[in-house]
């Protein structure tokens, strides 16, 4: 088995994310990201109330998720967040979470997806290099500390 790789029977499910999650996602996303993450009332505004997709990787508890925003006549989507827990990271969940996800946009007719990432962000660029996306372009100061990002998209 290459180095990382899970064994299939021990794949976490993939599944799309209920009401009682939020508190899970919350703790995930507090984990996640630092000065990034979503304050809890955009959390609960995407999980229940917007036009999203959001899934999450259950292995025992909640160890992944990612959150994607779609809009009312328009074929493409943001995913504005993804993430795994640390104790998870490099067992290809995030992989599965994307791979599902872009399943499921497909299925719903979504043409384009986009998204950003931070510069220094290797880890998750090389996730989306390997999932098909490109750069489209430099966002310049984008986040809270000054860091600049890269908006990335991928046709489906
Ligand atoms: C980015 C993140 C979601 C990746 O999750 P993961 O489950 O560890 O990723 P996977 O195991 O599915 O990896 C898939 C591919 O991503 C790339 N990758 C993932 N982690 C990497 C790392 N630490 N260094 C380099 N490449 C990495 C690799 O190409 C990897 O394929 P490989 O294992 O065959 O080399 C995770 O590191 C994370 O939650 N980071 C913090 C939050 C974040 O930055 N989210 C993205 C915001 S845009």
């Amino acid at each position: 088995m290459r180095k990382g790789a899970r064994d299939s029977s021990l794949k976490p499910v993939i599944r799309t994310a209920k009401k009682e999650d939020f508190d899970s996602l919350f703790e995930l996303e507090e984990i996640c990201f630092k000065e990034e993450k979503f304050h809890w009332k955009q959390l609960k505004y995407l999980l229940l109330k917007a036009r999203s997709v959001v899934l999450v990787a259950e292995d025992g508890g909640i160890i992944g998720s990612i959150l994607v925003l779609l809009r009312e006549n328009i074929h493409n989507a943001r995913i504005y967040s993804l993430n795994v827990h640390p104790a998870h990271r490099r067992q290809g969940i995030a992989s599965l979470l994307m791979d599902k996800t872009i399943g499921l946009l497909k299925e719903k007719g979504i043409k384009k997806v986009t998204l950003e990432v931070g510069v220094n962000n290797k880890p998750a660029q090389n996730l989306y290099d390997s999932k098909g996306f490109v750069v489209d372009k430099k966002l310049y100061n984008y986040y809270k500390n000054g860091d600049d990002a890269l908006h990335l998209s991928r046709k489906l």
